[in-house]
């Protein structure tokens, strides 16, 4: 399909795990992109909606990932003001981060396709980069992963897999008012997943599964504030119950390929460094 944007691209965490591959991809093609955060040049705060409007000038199209999380109270509120405040600017193109089997997320789905706007909508899994780029990080570099999740499957999704189908859908046409529900390849449970970083590091990493009340304890104990608590223990328990154990077909859909597979991420991820003992 040919592209037909060559116009401004708002990346919505542009610095992030999915948005800084976003704007890799769309800077390869030429197209012309803003990063949209904090630290952005041109300041994005979804806490501060004066920011908003700045950041839409001259944008056409732009790539949502909101922060921290689309299951925290005002989520979907934000989400539509943001959406409106889009289509009204002229930025009709917007592409949506979200998850898979959450209420909530379906809530800021529903608000970004009330905007009028050209909607897509990325319905992902647990993003394979939470070991390599977010909290998880910390707990394989240290060699034991705790976590209130015992063996359920979770096709844990590579967020170059969603960087690839955020840019196609921004650019391509053929993706207004689609969502697509972008997984990996196979089930994998966290212990499978940890085992995985440690067969392929050579490093020793344990996987404990804990009751969730002796879970956010720890937490507790180690300051952790108490929403990051709250939205952490809900995370593990409520999202993985069982009910997103299947595969979505999403990747395979819109590029005609393919999901990358855990142990390719691992095998790209340890060639880094990122896991070696600090
Ligand atoms: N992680 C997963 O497995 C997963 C799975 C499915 C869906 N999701 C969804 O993906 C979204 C992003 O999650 P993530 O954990 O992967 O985060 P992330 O994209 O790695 O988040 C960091 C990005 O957000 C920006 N940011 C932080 N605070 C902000 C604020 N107040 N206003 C604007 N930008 C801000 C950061 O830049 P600055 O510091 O410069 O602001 C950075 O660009 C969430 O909506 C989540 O629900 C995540």
């Amino acid at each position: 399909m040919t592209n037909h944007t060559r116009a401004l691209t708002l990346v919505l965490g542009g610095t992030g795990k999915t948005g800084r591959r976003v704007v890799q991809r769309l800077t390869a093609q030429d197209e012309p992109v803003r990063i949209g955060s904090r630290s952005g040049g041109l300041p994005f705060d979804w806490e501060d909606p004066a920011t908003w409007a700045p950041a839409l000038g001259g944008v056409k199209a732009a790539y949502v990932s909101y922060y921290p999380d689309l299951t925290v109270p005002g989520a979907a509120e934000a989400i539509g003001s943001f959406a409106e405040m889009a289509v009204n600017s002229g930025a009709r193109r917007l592409v949506m981060l979200s998850g898979r089997g959450e209420d909530e997320a379906v809530a800021c789905e529903k608000a970004l396709a009330e905007s009028g706007a050209d909607w897509t909508v990325l319905r992902c899994s647990w993003f394979a980069q939470n070991f390599s780029e977010g909290y998880l990080l910390e707990p394989v570099v240290s060699g034991q992963v705790v976590l209130p999740v015992g063996a359920v499957g979770e096709p844990f999704v590579d967020a170059d897999d969603i960087a690839d189908v955020a840019a196609a859908t921004l650019t391509q046409a053929g993706h207004t008012g689609q969502v697509y529900e972008l997984t990996g390849p196979r089930l994998l449970t966290f212990a499978d997943a940890v085992a995985q970083i440690a067969a392929t590091t050579g490093r020793p990493i344990g996987y404990t599964a804990v009751p969730a009340a002796g879970y956010a304890e720890g937490l507790a104990a180690q300051g952790v504030p108490a929403e990051v608590i709250e939205l952490l223990t809900y995370l593990f328990t409520t999202v993985l119950d069982g009910r997103n154990a299947h595969r979505g077909d999403g990747v395979q859909q819109v590029l005609g390929r393919p999901p990358r597979d855990f142990a390719d991420f691992a095998r790209d991820a340890a060639a880094t460094g990122i896991w070696n003992h600090k």
